[in-house]
Order: C-alpha cells, then structure tokens, then sequence
C-alpha cells in the first residue's frame, strides 16, 4: 500500500488527483488550506476509507511544518504538488503588480520546494518515492509569448528547481518530475478549456504511478509525452 500526498486537493485538478489515486488503491493524504469547507474530499472520505484530509496552505512555513511532523516516523510514497495560482490582474512587463508577481512565486515556486524539503525524512523512507509538480506549458523557454508573465516566470522557475531536485536526490532513488496538466476546465483554466478535470487528472496519475528513476528530470505533458523545459 503505497501513500500519496496531494497540495491544493480540494477543488479542480487536485481534487481529480486524488480521485485518480484512490481509484488505482493509493492511500491518499489531500491537503487543503480549509478543510472543514472542503466539501468535496468531505464526500469523498465517506465512501473512502484511504482517503486523509490534513490542512496545508502552502505558503506558511508553520502550516508546513506542522504537516511535516506527523510524518517524522511514517514513509511517504509520493509528493504531488498541485497547489497553484494564476497571479495578480496586472502582471505585463510593462505594467507589473510586483507583490502579487512575489505572491506568485510564493505560491508556484517556492513552496513545491520548501514542502518537499519539509517531507525529505519521510520520501526517504520510501523504497522509491515520487515527486511531481504540475507546472505548466505556460512556463515552457520554447514559448515566447508574454502574456501572465508573473505565472509563466513562476512555472519556468519550479522548471528548474525541480530539474536540479532531480539530480540531487537521485542518490535516494527518488524521482522527480514537472507536468503540464493540460489546458483544463477548473477555476482557473475557465469553461473554454480543452478538457475535463478529471481527463487530467487520470492521465497525470498514469504519468505519476509509472514514473521510474530512468525518467526523473523529465517534463511530461499529461498525455505522457514529453515537453521541453
Ligand atoms: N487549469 C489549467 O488549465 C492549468 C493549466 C496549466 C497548469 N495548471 C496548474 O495546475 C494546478 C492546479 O490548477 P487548477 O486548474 O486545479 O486550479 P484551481 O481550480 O484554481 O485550484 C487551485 C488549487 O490550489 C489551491 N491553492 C492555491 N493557493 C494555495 C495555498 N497558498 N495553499 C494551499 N492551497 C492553495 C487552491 O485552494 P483554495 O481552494 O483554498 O483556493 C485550490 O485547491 C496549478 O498548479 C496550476 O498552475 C492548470
């Protein structure tokens, strides 16, 4: 029985995360910044008895460690972190809200960092644990738009953090990759997108469970395929 920690679980992708690796007989710790309102893993966790609900707001370095220490005698199998933003109104090079470009980065940068750092003892504990991040195309060097600059700087940037996670844990038999979600239907990728959450989110745990050292420092799309960074 492997157990699989989700940020940012209780709506959109992360919420079909979840549902995925219920499915495939994962325990599953979602994590949510208020979990008394998150209806729908309070559902879920009726019909699922592998299913735990903790609270993470991913930017408050007390919220993380004190997820951290429930987990300093217990080996977490995988890190998935979804937990995202989409940045301020303003964010343009020439008409940028720098303190929501920070919060931005805050959030989709330095988090899926300081989060994994936090659980390290505990992925160590794993025989061979997983991290994903789900970035996003957004924040591919291949593209040159410049629109949402705040958010595609922020993705760009957890690009290359966990490119080079990869190298240094890799000494632990842990792999680490970034997945583009495609462009979904959720709050923040609107009713036009091309597809359903839960086509994301069952085509990124697919991903996930068959991810092996030999493809860490990888940037997959959901589909599986692969993307440049
Ligand atoms: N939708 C797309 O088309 C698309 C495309 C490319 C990449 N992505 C990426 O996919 C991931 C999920 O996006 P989504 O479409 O599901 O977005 P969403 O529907 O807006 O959901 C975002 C999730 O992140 C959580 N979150 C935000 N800030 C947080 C914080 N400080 N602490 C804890 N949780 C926080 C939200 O919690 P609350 O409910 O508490 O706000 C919510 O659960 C993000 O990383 C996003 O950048 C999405």
């Amino acid at each position: 029985m492997t157990t699989i920690l989700v940020t940012g679980a209780n709506r959109g992708i992360g919420l079909e995360l979840v549902k995925a690796l219920l499915n495939n007989g994962n325990t599953v710790v979602a994590t949510a910044r208020q979990p008394d309102t998150a209806n729908a893993l309070l559902e879920l966790k009726k019909s699922r008895p592998g299913l735990e609900i903790e609270t993470l707001d991913v930017t408050d370095e007390q919220s993380i460690a004190k997820l951290a220490t429930k987990y300093d005698d217990r080996s977490l199998d995988g890190l998935i972190n979804n937990a995202g933003i989409i940045g301020p109104d303003d964010q343009s090079t020439l008409n940028m809200d720098f303190r929501g470009w920070m919060d931005t980065f805050a959030t989709n940068t330095v988090a899926p960092l300081q989060i994994t750092q936090a659980l390290m003892p505990a992925l160590r504990q794993a025989p061979q644990a997983r991290i994903l991040t789900i970035s996003s195309l957004m924040g591919s060097m291949s593209h040159s738009k410049s629109d949402r600059i705040a958010y595609r700087s922020s993705k760009t940037a957890v690009n290359k953090v966990m490119q080079a996670l990869a190298e240094d844990v890799r000494q632990f038999n842990i792999t680490v990759a970034c997945a583009h979600p495609g462009w979904v239907q959720t709050d923040m990728g609107g009713a036009n997108a091309d597809i359903t959450p839960a086509q994301s989110g069952t085509g990124l745990i697919d991903l996930f469970e068959g991810l092996t050292i030999e493809k860490t420092g990888t940037f997959f799309n959901y589909d599986g395929t692969i993307l440049p960074w």
